[in-house]
């Protein structure tokens, strides 16, 4: 299969390009660090033997969608398999963000993945063949996230887009699921302004062993993907609990396991 996945120079992105190229798929990687991403190229060609292609874009452009559909035609011809994994938050209060902290969060987060569905899925319906979407959400697409609000919003966002094109392709060769990833040992804690307590460290999962737990489940097509009884826990907090009681648990799991720091995301260049 043709695989493009974006956020693919870091972390969850990262390595479920690896997966997928240890069982022999080709890649279109994407994400903005252009030299994380040839090396993870070079990388892949030289340990499986695959075809794997770096695209250094900023999806947060407006014509994103667009340049990368069609650099993946031009690569590939035809594209299987679709992962919108790129995504980004700093965790602050939300009149701590700024209105371009506010327009990143939403054009990666929704508008992009958005865009790239409407590109791909049609693309796909017209070759025929057995194909995959994947959108990247988060247990805060079930789970409230305390200092995460505009985030949380996004991945519920993600989390019923989704369920709504699983249901509306079911009938075709294209399987729409969502990967809802909670607690991944990445850049993102670190990036979003998250000192993660050693202790809490230790129940979290590896994006290695995401993508594990993932690729089976991609292939099956599952609509839902929770990887890690902790996750699955914290989804049941937010699908059972009323939310005054959720975001209570939330807020206490939160205030024991994390401390806010300084976000170190690239600072947004345009009005704040
Ligand atoms: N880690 C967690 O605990 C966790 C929990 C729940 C959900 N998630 C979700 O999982 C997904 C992956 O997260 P992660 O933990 O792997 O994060 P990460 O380590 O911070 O990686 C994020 C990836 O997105 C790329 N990216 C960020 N902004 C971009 C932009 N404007 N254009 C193109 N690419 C961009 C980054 O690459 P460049 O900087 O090179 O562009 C990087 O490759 C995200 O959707 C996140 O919301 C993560």
């Amino acid at each position: 299969m043709k695989v493009v996945i974006t956020g693919a120079s870091a972390g969850i992105g990262r390595a479920l390009a690896e997966t997928f190229a240890r069982h022999g798929h080709a890649a279109l990687v994407v994400a903005r660090r252009e030299a994380r991403l040839v090396a993870l190229c070079r990388d892949l060609g030289d340990r499986y033997r695959v075809a794997a292609y770096p695209l250094a874009l900023d999806l947060t452009h407006a014509d994103a969608a667009e340049v990368l559909f069609q650099e993946a035609v031009r690569r590939f011809d035809k594209v299987h398999v679709l992962i919108n994994n790129a995504g980004m938050s700093p965790y602050q209060d939300f009149c701590e963000l700024s209105s371009c902290d506010l327009r990143q969060i939403l054009a990666l987060n929704v508008q992009a993945l958005t865009e790239l569905c409407h590109r791909f899925i049609p693309h796909m319906v017209d070759h025929g063949e057995p194909s995959h979407v994947v959108n990247v959400g988060s247990v805060g697409g079930y789970a409230p996230l305390p200092y995460f609000s505009v985030y949380t919003g996004t991945k519920h966002y993600v989390r019923v887009f989704t369920n709504l094109l699983h249901h509306e392709y079911r009938g075709t060769n294209v399987r729409v699921s969502a990967l809802h990833p909670g607690g991944v040992l990445t850049e993102f804690p670190e990036l979003a302004g998250q000192r993660v307590r050693p202790w809490a460290q230790r129940g979290m999962l590896t994006p290695e062993r995401v993508a594990e737990l993932a690729y089976p489940a991609i292939l099956r097509g599952q609509r839902a993907i929770i990887p890690g009884s902790t996750n699955k826990l914290a989804v049941t907090v937010g699908k059972v609990l009323p939310f005054p009681w959720a975001i209570r648990i939330m807020t206490l799991i939160y205030r024991l396991s994390v401390t806010k720091t300084d976000p170190t995301y690239r600072r947004c260049q345009g009005p704040s």
